[in-house]
């Protein structure tokens, strides 16, 4: 037998009996069980997380990637070992995905600690499963890679392209203005998610592929390619044997996610119109590895890089437009002069040799020119004001222009409850020009954070045409949402912060050219209401999981991540500038 000290493939992590000898012996007992030889059990060993689940459609096609993945990990001399991890999707978490994200995280990484592997595939795809892949690995310290499931293809209904869920929205939004009847909305409902994959416009799992991939954390090309397409097929392959070259190479993941490459991710992140939650995603991300996040950088960062993807919500296209036009590398061509050219990629190679080996551009309509963009600052920008002191955002390349400069009359929501009991009521005093504000669902008040931030508009106002309103609360929004919305207000109401002393009646100001989202209210009259405030619910009864989330998740300025999480020193703050 082997040197059982020596510490990699199946000799790593043995279980504690006080006799390694014994632990490794005993080990390969039980492999072999499964039929494994003593030659297969040599080869380092590649492990893949396995993430298909009955209630997770947007990763149906696990089954077949883990078959490619394997393919290309064996044709490169490893061993695969898949397993099984948590598996989050967005209609099927309750409170909400992002309340298990954290958990899956703790799942991924310790599952990763714990078994024998020598480098790890990722395959995620929907919405936090990514970022909370990327979040146990970098904290596990093993190399790794990420595989997303890729996007589902368009559907068709009467004739008219359809895809989830910009457009699950649209209708949902015509119904509920009488627009569309019952049998036209129950019709749509067959052709929103016509295939397997994850929702087909720039929603949160394409942004977290895209920049994941700009990250350097993806082999290149691995963003855009649809889940039921031969090219994610060959992705897969390809991802497992480089899975093999990474443990050589000793490709850990601190040497890939550099403050270098988080900047490239938030380059992309704004130039596609990506999702306001990868900006908490790449926060908590960063967070593992000692980055922070500073996001009055983040937004001059925004001035300067425009937008210049064509996709839903900001624009037309879908995800398989992207990748008929080239992918990501047609995106990361155009932005070069502000890309850290030098960041290491999973591929060994850094991001600017990646970019000189792609293939040559050509002609199409989906990524804008650089000086010919769709709009001309950053999708989010960074909202200030004494709503906001730990800051706010807007989506604004998916915003009604109008409606970024405006004042107007607060019309308030005590909580979700509130807000689903009161907004269709015909008496409800609100009109068009009105800001809808939202309190309590934050990351600690809902709990969970919910994308609850794109408030219905008012069926009254709805059957009267309108179609956006300024809408205020500290929860989020689905990346494949449009609207005036601003979200992810800090601190949160239920920590008391001053969007839970706004009254219906207040006026509030937003100026996205400023940057500012204001109450106009007196300090004098706001210390008065801030006395009034109840005290914070007793949370000594809670138990479990919602108790740890409870007790240690952060804001949204550090990612909602749990505290004990993150690093214990923030040695760097990005984004600092261009190259
Ligand atoms: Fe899974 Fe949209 S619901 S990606």
């Amino acid at each position: 037998m082997s040197d059982p000290t020596s510490r990699s493939g199946m000799r790593k992590g043995l279980t504690s009996y006080g006799d390694e000898g014994f632990s490794l012996f005993l080990r390969k007992a039980f492999i072999k069980g499964a039929g494994y030889t003593d030659d297969a059990l040599e080869r380092p060993i590649v492990g893949i997380v396995n993430t298909g689940s009955a209630y997770n459609p947007c990763h149906g096609n696990a089954p077949q990637l883990i078959e490619a993945v394997k393919r290309g990990i064996m044709l490169a001399g490893g061993l695969p070992m898949d397993f099984p991890t948590i598996s989050v999707h967005e209609s099927f978490a309750q409170p909400t995905s992002m309340y298990l994200r954290n958990l899956m995280s703790i799942d991924t990484e310790e599952m990763i600690r714990a078994q024998p592997m020598d480098s790890v595939v990722l395959i995620g795809g929907c919405d936090k499963t990514v970022p909370a892949q990327l979040m146990g690995a970098a904290s596990a310290g093993l190399p790794a890679i990420q595989l997303v499931t890729g996007a589902m293809l368009t559907g068709s209904h009467r004739g008219t392209r359809v895809g989830a869920c910009t457009d699950c929205r649209r209708y949902w939004a015509n119904f509920r203005a009488d627009e569309i009847d019952e049998a036209e909305i129950a019709a749509v409902n067959n052709q929103l998610v016509p295939t397997v994959g994850t929702c087909s416009v720039m929603g949160t799992a394409s942004t977290m592929a895209c920049v994941t991939e700009a990250l350097g954390m993806m082999i290149p090309g691995g963003a855009s390619a649809p889940a039921v397409s031969a090219d994610r097929i060959r992705v897969a392959e390809r991802t497992g044997a480089q899975a093999v070259a990474m443990i050589a190479a000793g490709l850990v993941p601190s040497r890939i996610l550099t403050p270098a490459a988080f900047e490239n991710a938030f380059r992309v992140l704004l130039a596609i119109g990506g999702s306001t939650n990868a900006l908490i995603h790449l926060t908590a991300m960063a967070g593992r590895l000692g980055i922070e996040v500073d996001l009055d950088e983040l937004d001059r960062f925004g001035r300067e890089t425009p937008v210049l993807v064509d996709l839903k919500p900001s624009g037309q296209h879908y995800m398989e437009d992207l990748h008929a036009a080239g992918g990501l590398v047609t995106v990361l061509r155009e932005l070069r002069p502000l890309l850290h050219l030098e960041a290491l990629t999973v591929t060994g190679r850094t991001l600017g040799e990646e970019l000189e080996a792609a293939p040559a551009p050509f002609a199409q309509s989906v990524v804008r020119p650089f000086a010919d963009p769709i709009f001309a600052e950053g999708g989010l920008a960074v909202l200030r004001g004494n709503l906001a002191p730990g800051g706010a955002i807007v989506k604004q390349s998916a915003a009604s222009p109008r409606l970024m400069e405006h004042e107007g009359r607060a019309v308030v929501f005590d909580d979700l409850p509130d807000m689903v009991a009161r907004i269709d009521a015909p008496d409800l005093d609100v009109t068009a020009d009105d800001l809808l504000v939202l309190k309590q669902i934050g990351p600690i008040g809902a709990p969970g954070m919910p994308e609850a931030g794109l408030l219905p508009i008012p069926r009254k106002l709805a059957r009267q045409g309108v179609k956006d309103m300024v809408r205020i609360s500290d929860g989020r929004m689905s990346g494949t949402a449009a609207g005036t919305i601003v979200l992810h207000v800090t601190p949160e109401s239920a920590l008391g912060g001053p969007l839970a002393l706004v009254q219906t009646g207040d006026r509030i100001r937003l100026s996205v050219s400023g940057r500012r989202i204001d109450l106009l209210v007196d300090d004098a009259e706001l210390a008065r209401r801030r006395a009034q405030l109840p005290p914070p619910p007793d949370r000594s009864q809670e138990r479990g999981y919602r108790k740890l989330f409870l007790s240690t998740v952060t804001q949204a300025d550090q990612g909602c991540d749990f505290d004990f999480l993150r690093a214990s020193q923030m040695a760097h703050r990005v984004p600092k500038g261009k190259p």
